[in-house]
């Protein structure tokens, strides 16, 4: 969390402003930005722990939201968590359960980092495309699509994915991202259903 001269000035204005990190700064940059979610939706956020993107969600929108992580969510008012593998089938129909008909997914996830860099590039696209498959079996059609990515040489396999299932798909790096992190996000709206 801290820069090299100890805690950033990203995650000073969190702790001040109560976000549970300073990733929610990144969720309402891409919301100011390409507007994807609206006041009625019914949004999931996966790998959602520890829940500042949970927090911005519940702003932005009147409708559910549903937060699920490998980690256990502490409460937060208006917001429904389920513990659990965002890869398992049986989440998937928990949350269609849970939450009926979805507008819009969101997905932060990045899997445990083991330093080994094209591993670990290759786990985290693995992953997007795993929370695309999610986001395809839960989604309206018409509905928005926003995952993590990180830059390298599995990327465009994402990219085509979504191309597959959105018929708008972007990429953007957020100004609240870590210098030096080669993290962005891929935008993809209006789901072909
Ligand atoms: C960077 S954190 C998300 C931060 C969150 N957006 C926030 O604002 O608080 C990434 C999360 O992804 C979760 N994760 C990784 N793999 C997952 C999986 N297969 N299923 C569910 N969650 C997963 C991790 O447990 C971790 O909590």
């Amino acid at each position: 969390m801290g820069s090299q001269w100890g805690h950033d000035k990203v995650y000073m204005r969190a702790k001040y402003e109560g976000y549970r990190s300073r990733a929610a700064y990144k969720l309402l940059e891409i919301q100011e930005k390409f507007h994807i979610i609206r006041r009625d939706d019914n949004v999931v956020d996966l790998g959602a722990a520890p829940g500042s993107w949970l927090q911005v969600l519940r702003t932005l929108t009147d409708g559910k939201v549903l937060g699920v992580d490998l980690n256990a969510i502490a409460p937060l008012d208006g917001v429904e968590t389920i513990e659990g593998d965002l890869t398992d089938p049986v989440i998937q129909k928990q949350v269609i359960a849970m939450l009926g008909q979805v507008s819009v997914v969101v997905c932060d996830a990045s899997p445990k980092l083991s330093g080994q860099k094209s591993y670990d590039q290759a786990r985290s696209v693995a992953l997007g495309e795993d929370a695309i498959r999610f986001a395809c079996n839960v989604l309206k059609q018409g509905g928005n699509f926003v995952v993590k990515a990180f830059q390298g040489g599995d990327f465009p396999e994402l990219h085509t994915l979504a191309m597959e299932h959105f018929h708008a798909v972007k990429t953007y790096n957020t100004k609240s991202t870590r210098k030096g992190s080669t993290e962005f996000y891929l935008i993809a709206k209006n789901f072909k259903g």
